[in-house]
């Protein structure tokens, strides 16, 4: 695992195994808070103050970190639950710069407390943030109930991981969707889009990132 500076300054980390970043290296920062904040958490809150958000591949915790202060500022109510295989160790998360360009108080501890926190356990954060990280394969997330009103779709690229991204995968997300659950991602590709709609989702494309021409937001009516 190599520790990268993208465009914007913030980090990311490259996978030699696979080929992958864990974010765009136009801007990890940038294509966080395009995809996953302005797409995903500000379009759920125009309608519901009190949220349960799901987030496929936990990784630097960076979309947990934007979350949980836009949580604060909003003062929206948010329980993140995280799934992720493959938690980075503290020698990795330790190094990467994002309580440090946010410039928010209080962001470092609240990122180590993101990272440290127990697996498995309803964590309170901060005031309108809790979180629980279950490690869990992204294929095999099972919720006794239709909680979720957004999801980050957050993991690696459907070229390298296509066994993330089937119709079968996204069905056991729409299982735990409420009705109008949004799923945001970065992947545009056509096999993602007829994939998310035969698990019940209407799709549209949204303008991405730097670096990227369309992103997908998708919203859970019902599955057939
Ligand atoms: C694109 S990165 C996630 C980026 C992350 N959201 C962030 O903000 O850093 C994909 C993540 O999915 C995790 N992952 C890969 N395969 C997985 C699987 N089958 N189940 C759960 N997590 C998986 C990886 O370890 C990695 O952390």
């Amino acid at each position: 695992m190599k520790l990268i500076l993208t465009n914007d300054g913030s980090h990311t980390l490259y996978v030699p195994e696979l080929k992958e970043h864990y974010h765009s290296v136009f801007g990890a920062m940038q294509e966080s808070r395009h995809i996953f904040l302005n797409a995903g958490l500000y379009k759920a809150i125009e309608s519901k103050r009190k949220l349960n958000v799901l987030e496929a591949g936990f990784g630097t915790g960076l979309n947990a970190l934007l979350t949980c202060l836009a949580a604060e500022k909003e003062k929206a109510r948010v329980n993140y639950t995280a799934v992720e295989l493959h938690p980075l160790p503290p020698a990795i998360y330790h190094k990467l710069n994002y309580a440090a360009l946010v410039k928010e108080q209080g962001s470092l501890q609240m990122f180590l407390k993101l990272h440290s926190s127990d697996w498995g356990d309803e964590i309170r954060i901060s005031d309108h943030f809790t979180l629980k990280k279950l490690k869990t394969d992204i294929r095999e997330i099972d919720f006794p109930d239709k909680r979720f009103d957004l999801i980050y779709f957050d993991a690696f690229a459907p070229e390298v991981q296509p066994e993330l991204w089937t119709a079968d995968v996204f069905k056991r997300y729409a299982l735990c969707s409420n009705k109008n659950c949004v799923l945001v991602t970065y992947s545009c590709k056509g096999e993602v889009k007829r994939n998310l709609k035969s698990a019940g989702f209407v799709v549209e494309k949204l303008p991405g990132p730097p670096g990227k021409r369309e992103i997908l937001r998708a919203v859970y009516q019902t599955l057939t």
